[in-house]
């Protein structure tokens, strides 16, 4: 008999095709209200769920008796209970690899936009607003040259590494759990401390993944070793920074600007204090979002779901304790 499977997200023809070929699928089109009940009346049969953007906790899952795998989406896994996953015994399998040259490529462009003011001053232009040469009120600062310290060196960070090695001629300066010795060599990076770094970095970039030990890692303390010309790129996770000191240190002129796709509460309010800030740039959580990344990621995601309902262990299995032979 076909093993059953919720998809809480779209997924091509092809790779639902793919899906169908092994497994009874429903879909559950949209996360809205009506979306959450369908979710909850399929999950007393559910095998393996297939999807990202859902906080799924022991509430939901405990509806789940016949889970085995849980297939994300992501590379983050922030939206788990890996231990009471782990304790059930269900696999969690997340994407990474395949997102992050296009995640390190948001973070560049924040990184450009928010130092060339690009989104400032094209709204300038799109306002007809643009009746006179630029002068010092709006030019911008340079990206190349500059320090980039980048906060978490895992494979995003070696990818935004890279770009500013190698594209932008920028010394890198890193912080990590651990040195990486072989980052240090490629890229001619130093390890330092997170004030070390703070002090030290034209443009601080966040690529580390939100666990209990980094949320709320960035506050008052540490903007207020930042300096004028810092900028803050963030393409985590929101809930790694207090917002409310990151908007203070950018009203201030503690720091000159900030490039975020991420947020501690997504989508973000309207009426957020940050959309009133000419030296943000916001994305809505773009990080990895182009045609090609999000198909290989659900290419991904529906490779590691049919591999563990098949018995196996997926290839991006994240608690290797709940998996047994
Ligand atoms: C990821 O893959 O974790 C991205 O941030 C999208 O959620």
């Amino acid at each position: 008999m076909k093993k059953q499977v919720v998809l809480y997200k779209k997924l091509s023809p092809y790779l639902m095709a793919r899906l169908q070929a092994q497994a009874e699928v429903t879909l559950i089109d949209k996360l809205d209200a009506d979306g959450l009940a369908q979710l909850r009346a399929a999950l007393p049969r559910a095998h393996g769920l297939l999807g990202a953007s859902l906080k799924l906790d022991a509430g939901l899952l405990d509806l789940a008796p016949h889970l085995h795998a849980i297939a994300s989406v992501s590379v983050g896994v922030d939206n788990y209970d890996i231990d009471y996953l782990t304790e059930r015994r269900i696999l969690l399998s997340n994407t990474p690899d395949v997102l992050t040259e296009t995640t390190a490529d948001t973070g560049f462009a924040l990184i450009l936009a928010a130092a060339r003011r690009v989104v400032e001053l094209a709204n300038v232009v799109r306002n007809g607003q643009w009746t006179s040469n630029v002068g010092p009120a709006q030019f911008g600062t340079d990206v190349h040259g500059k320090t980039l310290g980048i906060i978490g060196m895992g494979r995003i960070g070696e990818a935004v590494a890279q770009r500013g090695h190698f594209g932008f001629g920028m010394p890198v300066i890193y912080h990590s759990q651990s040195p990486k010795p072989a980052v240090e060599q490629r890229f001619d990076a130093q390890y330092c401390s997170l004030p070390d770094l703070f002090q030290q970095a034209d443009f601080v970039c966040l690529t580390l993944p939100l666990t209990a030990h980094t949320e709320g890692l960035i506050g008052a303390e540490q903007f207020a070793l930042m300096r004028p010309q810092t900028i803050f790129i963030n393409i985590s996770r929101g809930k790694v920074v207090d917002e409310a000191a990151m908007i203070e240190a950018l009203r201030s002129g503690q720091i000159r600007a900030a490039g975020l796709d991420v947020f501690e509460r997504e989508p973000l309010d309207a009426d957020s204090p940050l959309l009133r800030l000419d030296n943000v740039v916001a994305t809505p959580h773009i990080g990895s979002a182009t045609h090609e990344t999000r198909e290989a990621m659900a290419a991904c995601a529906v490779d590691n779901l049919l591999a563990a309902l098949a018995g196996q262990r997926p290839k991006n299995l994240v608690n290797i304790g709940a998996f047994r032979a």
